[in-house]
């Protein structure tokens, strides 16, 4: 093993995906998660809590790498700012991040664009601190993954009438070729930020839901649904887009077509 990584959210959809990639290409790989869990043969598991930085510090010692992926609604930037302090302590040479295509272009400013799209202000804040660590680092964007897509309209096919945010488009990614990109970038020299990572095609948010219902022979009305604020208008004007950097390959309807054939297994589908 050439050496140790820890990948922060090496757990969740991403993370999962990212781990087997790092350890095929010759890393030891440590997984923080605030939960105990058994490692393998292959795998490391830590236990620590970003939000707190409890058991950072410990997490972090006698890796040369990071690639921090753990991320939820609310509070990326602290996260973000407890790692780079242990990290920082323990002399990390390559700090890769994952962010969200168009933090930069969606303004997080009133009160209605925090609860909204307050998670785009924290991944852009949680950028900024991995940039101003001191520590070489390497940050990605990317659009919304297929997952994600597949996860909201699952939730929303759960009502008898779907509210879509109207003019809202997405460009979703497959988040096994995200992973690919990440486990280069983690290989390769600290790059600062590289190019957007976007999907092949750009979707109103409206035909990915009708494509979702079609494919589970459902039928439900959407309901377009105008949403309030700067955020919002910005979505509208495709901040969240990438449509120059459409280098994903597999489409929104390959991978539902594969998770409709295979839908307890996404390695099946993303490895
Ligand atoms: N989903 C998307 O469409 C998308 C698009 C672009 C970028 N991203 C970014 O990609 C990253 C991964 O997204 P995902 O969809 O794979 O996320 P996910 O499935 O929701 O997984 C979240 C991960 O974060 C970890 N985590 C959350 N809070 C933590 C805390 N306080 N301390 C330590 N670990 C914590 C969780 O670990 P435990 O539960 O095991 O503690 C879990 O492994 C996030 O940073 C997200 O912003 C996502």
């Amino acid at each position: 093993m050439a050496s140790t990584t820890l990948v922060t959210g090496g757990t969740g959809t991403l993370g999962r995906l990212v781990v087997p990639r790092l350890h095929d290409a010759g890393h030891g790989v440590r997984v923080l998660s605030r939960h105990p869990r058994q490692g393998g043969d292959d795998v490391e598991f830590v236990t620590g809590d970003l939000a707190t930085g409890e058991g950072i510090q410990a997490a972090v010692e006698g890796t040369e790498i990071i690639v921090h992926l753990a991320g939820s609604s609310k509070g990326d930037e602290d996260k973000a700012r407890h790692l780079v302090r242990a990290a920082s302590r323990a002399g990390t040479r390559h700090l890769v991040y994952i962010s969200v295509v168009g933090v930069d272009r969606i303004p997080v400013v009133s009160g209605v664009d925090r609860t909204m799209f307050g998670y785009f202000g924290s991944k852009l804040a949680a950028e900024r601190v991995v940039a101003d660590s001191g520590l070489p680092w390497t940050t990605l964007r990317a659009t919304q993954f297929h997952d994600l897509v597949l996860m909201v309209a699952q939730q929303m096919a759960r009502l008898p009438v779907i509210p879509a945010a109207a003019g809202f488009r997405f460009q979703p990614v497959d988040a096994g070729e995200v992973a690919d990109r990440l486990v280069q970038l983690a290989l390769g020299t600290p790059a600062g930020l590289v190019p957007d990572m976007a999907g092949p095609q750009v979707h109103e948010m409206t035909t990915l839901i009708r494509g979702y219902l079609q494919a589970h022979r459902k039928r439900r009305p959407i309901l377009p649904v105008r949403l309030p604020g700067r955020a919002a208008r910005a979505f509208r004007a495709g901040a969240n887009l990438a449509p120059d950097r459409a280098v994903g390959r597999r489409t929104w309807e390959q991978f539902l077509a594969a998770r409709l054939s295979s839908p307890s297994d996404s390695s099946v589908v993303t490895r």
